[in-house]
């Protein structure tokens, strides 16, 4: 599985989706490919937000080597899944995807764990370290529940 996290600035929700992943991908001994990126361009090349950074490391993932870098609609070729945040960025990836087999390949995180709901990670930018840590538990179990659902049975 390639798998491919989205957020808008990819500093906050996105990297930390990113290092979960890979985190549980590593513990179970997989070879899946895992990466992140943003809607938006303004914080391209800069290292996760320091937030971000510092609840993951309270839970033991390292993501400080991170980089922020913007989708790509070369993306839609390189990756098999292609998770978006929240709504908004669900309905930007859709707008750029051409092809039907790229379309079917975008689905919104939560929606692994709530199927048909519409449920969001909130974006944490503008809020305390709190949201930060909200943020990571529903990360968290949305990627207990994607490597169920994808992963080897
Ligand atoms: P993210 O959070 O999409 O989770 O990385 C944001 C980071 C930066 C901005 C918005 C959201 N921004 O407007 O700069």
């Amino acid at each position: 599985m390639r798998v491919l996290m989205v957020c808008l600035g990819n500093i906050c929700r996105s990297p930390l989706a990113e290092g979960i992943l890979k985190h549980k991908v590593h513990q179970r001994g997989l070879q899946w490919q895992v990466d992140s990126a943003g809607t938006g361009a303004w914080h391209v090349g800069e290292q996760p937000d320091p937030r971000s950074i510092d609840v993951a490391q309270r839970f033991g993932i390292d993501i400080t080597d991170q980089r922020a870098r913007q989708f790509d609609p070369q993306d839609f070729e390189r990756f098999d899944l292609i998770l978006a945040m929240d709504r908004q960025i669900l309905r930007q990836l859709q707008q750029m995807a051409t092809h039907p087999e790229h379309r079917r390949k975008i689905r919104l995180l939560l929606d692994v764990v709530h199927p048909g709901q519409g449920q969001e990670v909130p974006d944490p930018y503008y809020g305390g370290s709190e949201g930060f840590e909200k943020v990571f538990r529903l990360i968290e179990t949305a990627c207990d529940r994607l490597l169920a659902e994808y992963g080897p049975q």
